[in-house]
């Protein structure tokens, strides 16, 4: 398996405040990983790290051989990297259709007119949202948003999909209906990197996951063995997760 994204000693600080701190980590293209940890122990931040949301404070980010660290999100994103963010967002004066079409044209090469139209058609069919491109998203219901969110992410055809709790608040028949959607993108050799509460989404998922607290990685390997490891399980003590 070739190394597609590596972080290499990255530290975030906000004023005093050391969210990331010293991370390293690599993924393997075609990879599923989880990325774990109590609320506030930099997940998010990591995420916003990769996709250039944020500048990191130090450290390095290299993206199938580019460092990316000194790169805006939309060079980013042209080089393969798409995401969800933890809460949904979506230009509600815009169609679903023209949601979904709206990345493409940072996609590289650019897609344009009819050519990115059928490919957002394409994208909101892959994740069950066939024929609904003329919706407002306000018409839409949450699972819903969140598949567009999805397609949105997908459509650019990326090497690498970030997902910030993207099955955060789904019930539990919608939680089926999503963790069936993100394998069956896994199975077409996209690397995956998500961030996720839901152990049962992780354990289905993500042959490996790491574990963030505080800031720091404290775990990263096989999900089983990394969720039975004793620093895990204290990390989320008091957290109610079910780990
Ligand atoms: N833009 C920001 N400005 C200041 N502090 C932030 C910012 N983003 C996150 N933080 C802080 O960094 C820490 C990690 O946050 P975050 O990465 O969102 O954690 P998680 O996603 O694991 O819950 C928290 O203490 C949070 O308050
Ligand atoms: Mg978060």
């Amino acid at each position: 398996m070739s190394d597609l994204l590596t972080l290499r000693n990255v530290t975030k600080r906000f004023g005093g405040l050391v969210a990331v701190n010293e991370v390293s980590f690599t993924l393997g293209a075609g990879e599923v990983v989880g990325l774990l940890g109590p609320n506030g122990s930099g997940k998010s931040t990591v995420m916003n790290l990769i996709s250039g949301e944020l500048p990191a404070t130090s450290g390095s980010i290299t993206f199938d051989g580019t460092d990316i660290g000194p790169l805006p999100p939309h060079r980013i994103a042209k080089l393969g990297i798409s995401r969800t963010f933890q809460l949904v967002r979506l230009a509600e004066s815009l169609s679903v259709r023209d949601n979904v079409i709206m990345p493409l044209a940072f996609a590289s090469p650019h897609v344009w007119g009819r050519k990115a139209r059928r490919r957002a058609d394409a994208a909101l069919e892959r994740v069950g949202l066939g024929g609904q491109g003329d919706m407002a998203p306000a018409d839409l219901n949450y699972i819903d948003q969140k598949r567009v969110e999805l397609a949105r992410a997908i459509a650019p055809d990326p090497k690498l999909l970030l997902l910030d709790e993207w099955m955060a608040g789904l019930n539990p028949s919608e939680l089926r209906t999503a963790i069936e959607l993100i394998r069956g993108l896994g199975d077409t050799g996209i690397t995956i990197f998500l961030v996720e509460h839901i152990m049962e989404a992780v354990r289905e998922l993500c042959p490996r996951c790491i574990v963030a607290n505080a800031g720091s990685v404290i775990a990263d390997g096989p999900t089983e063995a990394v969720l039975s490891t004793p620093d895990v399980r204290r990390a989320y003590l008091g957290e109610a997760a079910d780990v």
